[in-house]
């Protein structure tokens, strides 16, 4: 069964879905950078009692939540159904059951309404991002993509042409907010609970270790989760704040001297921010200060387009149906995807 071409163009109209991990998320997006709508329902407090997003409750909520999220972007967009030329969905990499949610619905919605269909790479999307707010971006950029999954570097030659620079060798950037958030107490997610806790501490309190600052362009973040815990049980008198803030500042000097080491041996145009940890406020600061010192641009998007959203799903969408046409209805969802070979969705 195949679906119809489409022409992609500044009309094209796109609808995103995103259920990759706890966000139940459906955008209308037109021309691959106009936000007609964006609905993102967080599962949130289903998961706070947990401390952690369990699979298995994702999924179901995710099932509950497909057909309104999607109604509902729809509805927001004041368009009707008909005028969706084509539907972009997240394929992986994520959790299965999850990703399979939206994989599932969207196929069908692209059958019931004869649309082409399109698989995207949900980390590809987060590069996508911030080409909803300045669709002239210049290549070669490099992205930092910092998640609760994925912490990496990449240079972005063209559309749909990356190279990874970089990557953590143990957990990811968000992943180190939300255990040491857990740790202190600050509550669930760990990201923005770090991120309030630290504007009434102090970002020079502790010196925290700034693991492989030297050594090339590579991340470690599990020795800093270690050594925050070993200086709380030494010194249970230092504040939470004062660690939160301490602790937030050794990510986000990491973080900036690699991606402006990275952007000098590519002489990027400028540092692109992605993926949740890119909401953080020391590491926006920061990243637009070392910019602005190397001459280059800081293209972080919107707060709310940094964390999971379907915008950035049609977005991506937009770009990889114009370049590769639309994907195959039988393929399926890949939770361990990874960004360089994004292709395995063409299908
Ligand atoms: O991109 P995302 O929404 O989901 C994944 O694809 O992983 O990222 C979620 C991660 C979580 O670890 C969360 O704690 C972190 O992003 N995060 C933050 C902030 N907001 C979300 N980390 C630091 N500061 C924030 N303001
Ligand atoms: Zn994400």
């Amino acid at each position: 069964m195949s679906l119809p071409e489409v022409v992609v163009g500044p009309d094209t109209v796109i609808l995103g879905i995103e259920t990759s991990c706890d966000e139940t998320a459906a955008a209308v997006v037109m021309g691959g950078d106009d936000v007609v709508s964006s609905v993102v329902s967080s599962q949130i407090d289903v998961h706070a009692e947990f401390g952690g997003v369990v699979p298995e409750v994702a999924s179901r909520a995710h099932l509950e939540s497909i057909n309104p999220v999607v109604r509902r972007a729809i509805d927001d967009a004041g368009i009707d159904e008909h005028r969706i030329d084509a539907i972009a969905c997240t394929v992986g990499p994520g959790l299965i059951g999850a990703l399979l949610v939206g994989v599932s619905s969207a196929k069908a919605l692209a059958l019931a309404w004869n649309t082409p269909f399109v698989g995207v790479n949900h980390l590809e999307a987060h590069l996508y991002a911030s080409f909803l707010e300045d669709p002239t971006l210049e290549f070669p950029l490099v992205v930092l993509l910092v998640s609760g999954g994925h912490t990496m570097l990449v240079e972005m030659k063209g559309h749909g042409d990356y190279r990874l620079l970089g990557r953590t060798i143990d957990d990811a950037a968000g992943e180190a907010f939300d255990k040491v958030a857990r740790y202190l107490d600050l509550g669930y997610p760990g990201g923005p609970a770090i991120d309030r806790a630290a504007t009434e501490g102090d970002p020079g309190a502790v010196n925290f270790p700034r693991a492989m600052m030297d050594d090339g362009l590579n991340f470690s973040f599990s020795g800093l989760k270690t050594s925050v815990v070993n200086f709380v049980r030494k010194h249970p008198e230092v504040s939470s704040v004062d660690i939160a803030a301490s602790f937030q500042q050794a990510v986000s000097d990491v973080l900036v001297h690699k991606a402006m080491k990275a952007a000098r041996n590519v002489g990027a145009t400028g540092v692109v921010l992605g993926g949740g940890v890119a909401a953080n406020t020391q590491l926006r600061s920061d990243l637009q200060a070392a910019c602005a010192d190397d001459g280059i641009g800081a293209f972080l998007p919107g707060r709310e387009m940094c964390t999971d959203n379907a915008a950035m799903i049609a977005a991506a969408g937009w770009h990889r149906l114009r370049a590769l046409g639309p994907s195959r209805l039988d393929i399926g969802a890949f939770p361990s995807m990874p960004l360089v070979e994004a292709g395995i969705a063409d299908g």
